[in-house]
């Protein structure tokens, strides 16, 4: 039953992060009446939301009184020391979205709702929540391999520079230069100049990267590795055939987090 119900425990806390109610209690317990207010939101259906996220965990309830959990406080209230409240707004802004359509698109064998249909709200949402997602394994693999002996980077479908931003931090004679899609360039250009790793530079071009993967073939979840595997196989494409060029591809997923051999399992260089 708790995975038949699990759309719904997720939705009770994106509509939480979404109403504020983590950032309203960051300062500690709060009354449910004096929540309506700073919200804004009606009194029933807040006091069903609110009760529900204290079934699943992810508030505290005493008397008629709620407060954040120590987590949801720690990555939620915005006063923690992470905040993946980007996360969880992609999440329901646009992945909840994109698996609402999984059947069409295993049926069909294509993204079913992929880059092509982001509004540029969710383009923004989703390019943002996928940096903080990447963050940990750019770090780990900027630590992990040795870009000591490299003048360039060049990372395809870069999004807001995540790794290239990590990279440069500790190698900072890397020329980096990310590869993204036009719709994308002007977001990752704004997060490049912004990041203390500038300069770097954005590309919009698309030519490599078109040619090794065609937008109907790629998965939802991980067009950048998956599909250029599926496509052209371990470092064979025309950005790896010279000797001195290497290919190191990063997959983002966790399973289990860092180890002492690389970033993680699936994602050594
Ligand atoms: C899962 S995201 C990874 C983003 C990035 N690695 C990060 O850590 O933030 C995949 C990225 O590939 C980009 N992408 C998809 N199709 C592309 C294409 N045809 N050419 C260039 N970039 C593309 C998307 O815009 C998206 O930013």
């Amino acid at each position: 039953m708790q995975v038949i119900a699990g759309q719904m425990t997720a939705k009770y806390l994106f509509v939480a992060a979404d109403l504020g109610v983590f950032e309203a209690l960051a300062d500690g317990p709060v009354e449910q009446h004096q929540l309506e207010g700073r919200l804004s939101v009606p009194g029933h259906g807040l006091r069903i939301l609110l009760d529900a996220l204290v079934a699943v965990g992810l508030l505290q309830r005493s008397g008629d009184r709620y407060a954040n959990t120590d987590v949801t406080q720690e990555v939620l209230s915005g006063r923690g020391h992470q905040d993946l409240r980007p996360i969880v707004k992609m999440w329901n802004d646009v992945v909840y979205q994109q698996w609402a359509s999984l059947g069409q698109s295993i049926r069909a064998d294509r993204a079913a709702y992929g880059y092509a249909e982001f509004t540029p709200d969710q383009l923004e949402t989703f390019t943002t929540g996928v940096g903080v997602l990447t963050a940990p394994t750019a770090d780990a693999l900027s630590r992990s391999y040795d870009f000591s002996r490299h003048r360039s980077l060049l990372d395809l479908g870069g999004g807001t520079g995540s790794f290239v931003t990590a990279a440069r931090q500790r190698y900072p004679q890397l020329h980096a230069t990310v590869l993204e899609r036009s719709q994308s360039a002007p977001l990752t250009r704004a997060r490049l100049a912004a990041s203390a790793a500038a300069p770097a530079s954005a590309s919009s071009k698309e030519t490599c990267w078109t040619g090794l993967s065609p937008p109907a073939t790629m998965s939802t979840w991980c067009p950048t590795c998956c599909t250029f595997f599926r496509h052209r196989g371990t470092g064979s494409c025309c950005l790896t055939s010279e000797p001195r060029h290497r290919l190191v591809l990063a997959c983002y997923w966790w399973t289990s987090g860092p180890t002492t051999n690389g970033p993680s399992q699936r994602s050594r260089p």
